[in-house]
């Protein structure tokens, strides 16, 4: 399972980059406002740092696939070589999807609730689907669940190249089990990243080799 981070944030993009661990990063609407910069430009800049796919959702207000697809071309315009188009998964976005992916433009269909959701969004061609586990757990449904049957049902058939985004991570342990799950790929906030370098024996490990050392050594 690769890691791409969660956010629009560069200062948290730079970081997860400088330690190695992150394969692309993945943003929606939500997340951008949060930084009160423009849209385009964070997006460019997100491009700039991560040599790997970035995913740049349409405008929230947009619902038809028409606009979708003219969001959709200016978004991946923007950077060619890793733009990913992210599209809500709804009926005018699977019309945009299969519209934009005949154009050999790259979209991650996101808002994944069911695995039928998953299928359809997979048929229309998407390079990308994002099951959003944190959200089922948050309505007390197993989010876990959902990545492990897309999982199972993408393995049946193997035509299907879709690759699955574990999204809406909360936690170390979601991260554990979307990769026991089978999921392709797993958007990780920044705090959670962190904290899944984190082990207290870890810490005692380095304070005892320091005392040892510095007991004998000196500084
Ligand atoms: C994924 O692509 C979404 O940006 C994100 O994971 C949503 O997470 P949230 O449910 O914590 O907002």
């Amino acid at each position: 399972m690769k890691f791409f981070i969660d956010t629009a944030n560069v200062d948290e993009i730079r970081k997860a980059n400088d330690m190695g661990v992150i394969s692309g990063v993945t943003t929606n609407p939500s997340l951008i406002a949060k930084e009160h910069k423009d849209y385009a430009k964070t997006l460019a800049e997100i491009a700039s740092i991560v040599d790997g796919p970035i995913s740049g959702e349409v405008k929230a207000t947009t619902t038809d696939a028409e606009t979708m697809v003219k969001e959709g071309e200016a978004i991946y315009a923007l950077d060619p070589k890793h733009m990913v188009v992210k599209i809500p998964m709804t009926v005018e976005g699977l019309k945009a999807i299969k519209a934009l992916s005949a154009k050999g433009i790259p979209t991650n269909c996101t808002l994944i609730f069911s695995a039928n959701q998953a299928l359809l969004a997979a048929r229309a061609g998407a390079a990308y689907v994002s099951p959003f586990l944190g959200r089922l757990d948050d309505i007390s449904q197993p989010g876990i669940d959902l990545v492990r049957t897309i999982s199972e049902i993408f393995a049946n058939y193997p035509d299907i190249h879709t690759q699955i985004i574990a999204a809406s991570v909360r936690n170390p342990i979601h991260i554990t089990e979307c990769a026991l799950a089978g999921a392709d790929i797993a958007t990780v906030p920044y705090k959670v990243i962190e904290q899944m370098t984190r082990h207290p024996l870890t810490d005692q490990g380095i304070e005892k080799f320091k005392a040892d050392y510095t007991a004998v050594f000196g500084a």
